[in-house]
């Protein structure tokens, strides 16, 4: 029982797993059992990509709406009959809640009557054996798999197979479906099932389809990985007609389409995950002419993804158009606007754009600029103490990388000069050991005496050992320009400490020579070699040269 909660947890997404959570706590606050069900649960069992998820809860779950969008999920689409929302969580997470309900056919291509039901009832009215399961999400039972359909043993089999002999007939749009769910897992119908849809394509089921479902039909197309091998599949089946009559492969943009999935999976390998959803749509139409995408775009139920799909071309513009003006005048604005940009409007741009500048700073964002990354000097950052650890590390590590993205630092020994001043004060040393017994008294006497000479500047008794101190961090810095590239003679060069600090590649020895020299804190002159190699900055050389190696000393 416990293995499928592991299951849920390792399959999905962070994102995926805060919406589970989101909607297990308003379900909950709501007092409604709560259920995750169809593709998702097959998805889970399967391996395969959880693409949405879908909640069955025992109740309307039209009420869990505000509590959910105060959660920040955005609703797309509410159905008053079935009482199920749409839903797009953050993270472009999408989900469908529905009220676990039965449902009976009364005529054939009459929508069937709704009422309110169990979870087992709920699972009866599903389309496949592999789609009629839940997993509880309740307190008690989370985990617990309800198969009564055996639809695991269909997965394990790979079958698609329908519940009863009437499936198609009740609703045709599941032919349809038969034939996405075969072509996407390569799994046959079940031999009564493949009887079945013969039957039903012959006696011509598939025209009392409903409007709604070829609107959910054309949705989901989108949302096909192998979209295009699925539209070439309804085309063969006589689906394709069902969803527009004048759609057919040729009316493709199959050129952009595959150069969309290599793009999308160059941008996948760079750790974006740009919904491709509405430009699958504007490709499988590509060469459709105005009124049927029209057509296309009002039965598809989710507003949010025909409202991306509109708004593609109008986007993609804008971008480029930014891309060549002043805002990506140089490589580090270009990135940045590049970054800051919708993901899914880069792929977008990177498959249609016509201008040759903006191709080619797509191309850099992707392949070029990231080299550069290497270039920051990690190992020296982490010696100079420049660590993640640093409130202001994202802001010096982006800044590095934008200085070398421009050319402004065109070799490690600048970069390193650039990055001395930004270096945090060392830890300070441990305080004096007290003694024992006699004299304790003197030597605790005598230890606030040093320590406000470290920590405020004081001239006092502490005044010999930070002497000591920056003749010891000296070589440090040294070192650090030595391991940088200055070579062995460098190396050769430095102190001592130095040396051991170049030879061993361990930071922090700057520390530890003080530690060895100076019991007692250090002081001011301890930083000045730090504001000697100070380089870019101006600003620090700027009368404020002394200022940070002050403060350092000061620790
Ligand atoms: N369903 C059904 N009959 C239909 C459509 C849907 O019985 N005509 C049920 C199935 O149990 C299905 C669930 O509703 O699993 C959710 O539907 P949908 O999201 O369209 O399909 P998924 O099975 O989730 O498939 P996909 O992976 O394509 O999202």
């Amino acid at each position: 029982m416990a293995d499928y909660i592991y299951t849920l947890e390792t399959r999905l997404s962070p994102d995926q797993q805060k919406a589970v959570s989101a909607v297990i706590d308003a379900a909950k606050a709501a007092g409604m059992n709560v259920y995750l069900t169809g593709g998702a649960v097959r998805d889970i069992i399967t391996g395969f990509t959880i693409r949405d998820l879908d909640f069955t809860v025992q109740g309307n779950a039209l009420k869990l709406q505000k509590d959910l969008e105060r959660g920040g999920a955005l609703v797309s689409d509410a159905d008053d009959e079935t009482r199920s929302l749409l839903l797009t969580f953050p993270g472009g997470v999408r989900a469908e809640i529905g009220m676990a309900r039965s449902e009976r056919y009364e005529k054939t291509g009459k929508p069937p009557v709704i009422a309110p039901a169990t979870i087992i009832e709920d699972l009866r009215r599903r389309d496949f054996t592999v789609n009629a399961m839940a997993l509880s999400l309740n307190e008690g039972s989370r985990g617990l798999l309800m198969d009564p359909f055996n639809g695991a043993a269909d997965i394990e089999a790979k079958l698609i197979r329908v519940l009863h002999n009437y499936a198609f007939l009740e609703d045709p749009s599941r032919m349809i479906r038969a034939t996405r769910f075969t072509t996407r897992f390569h799994w046959p119908l079940e031999e009564r099932t493949q009887a079945r849809y013969e039957s039903g394509k012959e006696n011509g089921y598939i025209d009392h389809i409903r409007s709604s479902r070829i609107g959910d039909e054309i949705e989901q197309l989108a949302y096909e990985d192998d979209a295009l091998g699925v539209l070439k599949a309804y085309e063969k089946e006589g689906w394709l007609k069902v969803l527009n009559p004048r759609w057919s492969t040729a009316k493709v943009d199959a050129a952009g389409l595959s150069a969309l999935t290599k793009t999308r999976q160059q941008m996948n390998e760079l750790g974006y995950a740009p919904d491709v959803a509405p430009a699958v749509l504007y490709f499988l139409t590509g060469r459709l002419g105005e009124k049927d995408v029209a057509d296309l775009r009002r039965a598809i139920p989710r507003k949010d993804l025909v409202t991306a799909w509109k708004d593609l071309e109008d986007d993609a513009r804008d971008l480029a158009k930014r891309l060549m003006g002043k805002e990506a005048a140089t490589p580090s604005r270009t990135w940045q606007l590049l970054s800051s940009a919708r993901p899914e409007m880069v792929l977008f741009l990177a498959v249609t754009a016509r201008q040759q500048a903006v191709t080619q700073k797509i191309k850099n964002f992707f392949t070029k600029w990231r080299q550069v990354q290497q270039k920051i000097p990690l190992p020296e950052m982490t010696e100079l103490r420049i660590t993640p650890q640093m409130a202001e590390y994202p802001k010096i590590a982006n800044d590095v990388f934008m200085l070398l993205l421009d050319g402004k630092l065109r070799s490690r020994t600048e970069t390193l000069k650039f990055l001395k001043p930004l270096a945090p004060p060392p830890p300070p040393p441990p305080p004096a050991p007290t003694k024992r017994g006699r004299g304790a008294k003197a030597a605790a006497a005598a230890l606030p005496a040093a320590a406000p000479v470290a920590g405020k500047g004081k001239k006092g008794k502490g005044k010999e050992a930070p002497v000591e101190a920056a003749a010891a961090a000296k070589p440090a810095v040294k070192a650090i320009e030595a391991s940088a590239g200055k070579g062995v003679v460098a190396k050769a060069a430095a102190a001592p400490a130095a040396k051991d600090v170049a030879k061993s590649g361990k930071p922090v020895q700057a520390d530890k020579a003080q530690e060895n020299k100076a019991a007692k804190p250090v002081a001011k002159k301890v930083v000045k070699p730090a504001a000697k190699v100070t380089a870019k900055p101006k600003a620090v050389a700027k009368g404020k040269a002394g200022k940070p190696a002050g403060k350092k000393g000061k620790r």
